[in-house]
């Protein structure tokens, strides 16, 4: 790379990931792209998720506290949960939460917090796989949430992702789908994402309805103007 592509590459990292330094974004996207998605482990084992904000986002707080959506009891998912903290917030003795994740590394320090939050596997279990074959034991689940889950996958799978939500998600069932990052940028992870990306008969207009959109919904400070919260209901 020549030192001017290098600068603007920089500069549209420093534009789109302005909640993380772009030397961890560097790192990230280096790692992912030696790795591909084992990149992923790597960088739990390096102690290296730039990503992880120790806690469930605003976004998610204000659309469950002020009761903008009415969430379904049943089974939920999170894929790509990394530490486990949004599955922990869904968790209750009506709802079962599975978070899912392809690194065992992190699945195994989420099933410590598991343990040190006293969660039982009544409400919670935690499960290394990939999301596009890991095997359903109990049936398709009524709530499944992503946030920064499809902006880590390379653009190419977008489709395989929204007809794995078709096929995991029961009908009347619900994906809660926390846009990010709402920009133009194309290197990634994380890859950039548009709402009209998510309908128009693109990767969930088919088999989904939009029940809920918040272009202004709360955010992570540096994530402002880059979120969007979105439900969606399967037909
Ligand atoms: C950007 S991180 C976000 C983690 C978590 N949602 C958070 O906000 O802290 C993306 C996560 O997706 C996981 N992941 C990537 N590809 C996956 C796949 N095909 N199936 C399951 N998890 C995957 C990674 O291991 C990583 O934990």
């Amino acid at each position: 790379m020549d030192s001017s592509t290098q600068q603007s590459s920089q500069t549209q990292n420093e534009e789109n990931n302005q909640s993380m330094q772009p030397q961890q974004v560097n790192i990230m996207q280096d790692i992912i792209a030696k790795h591909g998605s084992s990149g992923w482990d790597e960088l739990y084992k390096m102690k290296k998720a730039v990503w992880d904000k120790g806690e469930v986002s605003p976004a998610l707080r204000e659309l469950i506290e002020e009761k903008k959506f009415p969430l379904p009891d049943g089974r939920g998912l999170v894929p790509g949960c990394g530490k486990g903290y949004d599955v922990f917030y869904f968790a209750n003795k009506k709802r079962h939460m599975t978070g899912l994740d392809l690194s065992e590394t992190v699945i195994d320090e989420a099933k410590m917090i598991q343990a040190e939050l006293k969660f039982s596997e009544e409400t919670t279990t935690f499960q290394a796989g990939d999301f596009f074959n890991f095997e359903i034991s109990e049936g398709k689940f009524q709530l499944v949430y992503d946030y920064t889950f499809l902006c880590a996958l390379p653009p190419t799978l977008r489709q395989s992702w929204g007809t794995r939500m078709s096929e995991i998600i029961s009908p009347g069932g619900i994906l809660i789908a926390l846009m990010y990052p709402i920009s133009n940028h194309t290197d990634g992870p994380p890859f950039a994402v548009s709402e009209s990306m998510y309908d128009i008969m693109e990767l969930l207009g088919k088999n989904f309805t939009l029940e809920h959109l918040d272009k202004n919904c709360k955010s992570f400070p540096g994530r402002q103007g880059r979120e969007t919260m979105s439900v969606w209901k399967r037909i």
